[in-house]
């Protein structure tokens, strides 16, 4: 399976701080945006990721993460030169999916909770189809809101609708089987001018072929847009982290983890981070050299 990670848009809704940087690679507490989206991809197994983001900020994203070598998996970038929709990332990415499967997430999404990497497991392993995954959400016309029945079959999806009839909100991570290409081909740009997700995902539910997996109570979902919600997701990280001592999102960590990295590796890594993160990420080698 392959991963694009979408790290797009203007960020209007942060200016004037995203006029000269891109929204995904400002922090929340204390790494970038886009490592919550990346840890999430790399949770789930997936090695081979796509970053989509604008023409200027390109550079910046390969500054981070170079080919991804470091962190053991592959990462290669492509531009999205205008904002025309969270589906275009399949038009796209088009090449770089070739005959797999594809999951796609948001780079300004962060998803946290006990259990969050088996329901990844079980949505990458889904043979054919699309997976989404709802939240409970007091506004839910910010987002696309997700009708279903007593069997937790979806029934209706509807992009911002001015009356929800529910509370259940489309969260920006998707998985979908090879078809997925075909979908975004087929479609045809919407009112506000964009190729929307919505529409691929309702092209899955006209097919039968849509399955909805429910994040309940005990997850957090915070998507980052505003000023608001940049410093709530902010406060909600350094608290867990400061309280625990583990960090969210800490890709070096899951890709040692993961097997990815050697000790060596990590540490090599550590050392060159003068901050409280790389203090994290030595006092990980320490553990285990001593365990
Ligand atoms: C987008 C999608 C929407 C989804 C949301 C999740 O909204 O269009 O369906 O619920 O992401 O973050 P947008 O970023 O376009 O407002």
């Amino acid at each position: 399976m392959k991963g694009i990670i979408l790290a797009g848009g203007k960020g209007t809704r942060l200016y004037p701080t995203t006029r000269g940087i891109c929204k995904q690679l400002i922090p929340i507490y204390d790494k970038p945006m886009v490592y919550y989206a990346l840890s999430v991809l790399m949770l789930a197994g997936i090695k081979d990721i796509l970053i989509i983001t604008t023409q200027n900020a390109l550079i910046n994203f390969q500054d981070l993460f170079g080919k991804g070598e470091e962190l053991g998996v592959n990462i290669s970038y492509a531009a999205q030169d205008q904002p025309r929709g969270i589906a275009e990332s399949f038009l796209i990415g088009k090449g770089f999916i070739g005959k797999d499967k594809v999951c796609l997430i948001l780079g300004d999404n962060i998803f946290f909770g006990h259990g969050l990497p088996d329901l990844l497991q079980d949505a990458v392993n889904q043979e054919e189809g699309a997976t989404i995954f709802g939240y409970y959400v007091r506004d839910p016309r910010r987002y696309a809101i997700i009708e279903f029945d007593e069997k937790e079959n979806v029934t209706a999806l509807q992009e911002k609708p001015a009356h929800p009839r529910s509370n259940w909100a489309v969260t920006g991570l998707y998985f979908y089987d090879n078809e997925v290409i075909k979908i975004a081909e087929t479609l045809v740009p919407s009112a506000r001018g964009e190729l929307e997700i919505t529409d691929v995902n309702n092209a899955y539910l006209a097919r039968g072929k849509l399955q909805l997996t429910r994040l309940g109570r005990g997850y957090a979902w915070l998507d980052t847009g505003t000023c608001d919600s940049l410093i709530d997701a902010s406060m909600f990280i350094k608290t867990i982290e400061d309280r625990q001592g583990l960090k969210i999102g800490c890709i070096e960590e899951i890709a040692y983890r993961m097997g990815y990295l050697t000790r060596d590796a990590l540490e090599k890594i550590a050392r060159q981070i003068h901050t409280s993160y790389g203090e994290y990420l030595l006092r990980i080698v320490e553990e285990e050299r001593s365990s």
